[in-house]
C-alpha cells in the first residue's frame, strides 16, 4: 500500500526543505518523511509550521536523509520533547536510537537533571551519536548502551518515566511484555511506526513486521493497566499511560 501519494501542494514543503538544506530523494522528500499516513498537503503544512532546528538537529536530519536512516523527524521529535515536558519525566529509556536524533529531543525534554538511556545495536551509530550529543550540549544527561535494547532494559533495575520503542518491528510484542513492568505508575510507553505506512489497515498484508505491529497495538488497547491513544502523525505514534 502506498500511503504517500506525493504532495498536491509541493511549494511549502519544498521551501521548508530547502531552508533546512536537506538532500532530496527521487520522491523529492527525505526518507524520514516517507510512510506518512497524514494526507500529503496536511503533512506538508505541519512541516511548514515548524521553527528551524539548531545546527546539530539540522545536520542529523540531513545525514539521515542521505543515509536513509529512518529517524522520527522534527514533527514527531517535538511530540517526544513535549511528552517529557508535560509529564515532568526525568528518566527515559529509548530502545532503538540510531544516530541520536530522537535521543536529543528526549534529552532536551527531560532537562538538565534528567537522564536518557540511548540504546542501539550498532556501535558505529553510537559513536556518531556520542559526537552529536557533545555538540548539542546534552552529553552529560545521556547514558549510551550498545547491544540489544531489550537486554539492556533488563539490566537496568530502576523504573522509568517513559520508555520509547523504535526497534525492529517484529520485536514489538516482546517490547510490550518487557517494558510495561519497567514503567512507574503514570509512566508512558511511546512507540513509533504503529501505523506502518498504513499497512496495518490492509488485511492482505501479512508481512511479519505488519503482523507484529497489529498484535502490539491490540495488546496496547486491550491491557486494563493502560490507557492508549494513537496519534496518526507521520507513521503513527502510540502513547500508552500505565494507570495501574
Ligand atoms: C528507526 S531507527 C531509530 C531512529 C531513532 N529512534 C530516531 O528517530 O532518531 C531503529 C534503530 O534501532 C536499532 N535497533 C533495531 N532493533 C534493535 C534492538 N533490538 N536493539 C538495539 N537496537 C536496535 C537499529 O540499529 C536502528 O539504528
Amino acid at each position: 500500500m502506498q500511503a504517500w501519494p506525493g504532495s498536491a501542494c509541493p511549494g511549502r514543503a519544498e521551501a521548508f526543505l530547502e531552508g533546512a538544506q536537506l538532500p532530496q530523494t527521487k520522491h523529492s522528500k527525505p526518507d524520514w518523511r516517507m510512510g506518512g499516513v497524514t494526507a500529503g498537503p496536511v503533512e506538508d503544512y505541519l512541516y511548514s509550521l515548524l521553527p528551524p532546528r539548531d545546527e546539530v538537529l539540522t545536520e542529523i536530519e540531513g545525514e539521515a536523509a542521505k543515509r536513509k536512516i529512518p529517524i522520527v523527524g522534527p514533527v514527531v521529535g517535538r511530540i517526544l520533547g513535549q511528552l517529557a515536558l508535560m509529564t515532568g519525566a526525568k528518566r527515559v529509556f529509548e530502545m532503538g536510537s540510531a544516530i541520536g536524533y530522537s535521543t536529543i529531543w528526549w534529552a532536551r525534554g527531560v532537562g538538565q537533571d534528567g537522564r536518557v538511556f540511548y540504546t542501539d545495536g550498532d556501535r558505529k551509530n553510537a559513536e556518531q551519536a556520542r559526537r552529536y550529543f557533545a555538540r548539542a550540549g546534552v552529553a552529560d544527561r545521556i547514558k549510551i548502551g550498545v547491544g540489544d535494547a531489550l537486554e539492556l532494559l533488563s539490566e537496568e533495575k530502576q523504573e522509568f518515566d517513559i520508555i520509547f520503542n523504535d526497534v525492529d518491528k517484529e520485536d514489538y510484542p516482546r517490547v510490550f511484555r518487557l517494558s510495561i513492568p519497567r514503567l512507574r505508575k503514570g509512566g508512558l510507553l511511546v512507540t513509533d511506526n504503529v501505523l506502518w505506512s498504513g499497512k496495518v489497515a490492509d488485511p492482505k498484508n501479512v508481512e511479519p513486521s505488519t503482523k507484529a505491529i497489529r498484535e502490539f497495538n491490540r495488546l496496547l488497547y486491550s491491557s486494563p493497566a493502560l490507557f492508549t491513544t494513537i496519534l496518526p502523525v507521520r507513521d503513527g505514534i502510540a502513547v500508552a499511560i500505565k494507570q495501574s
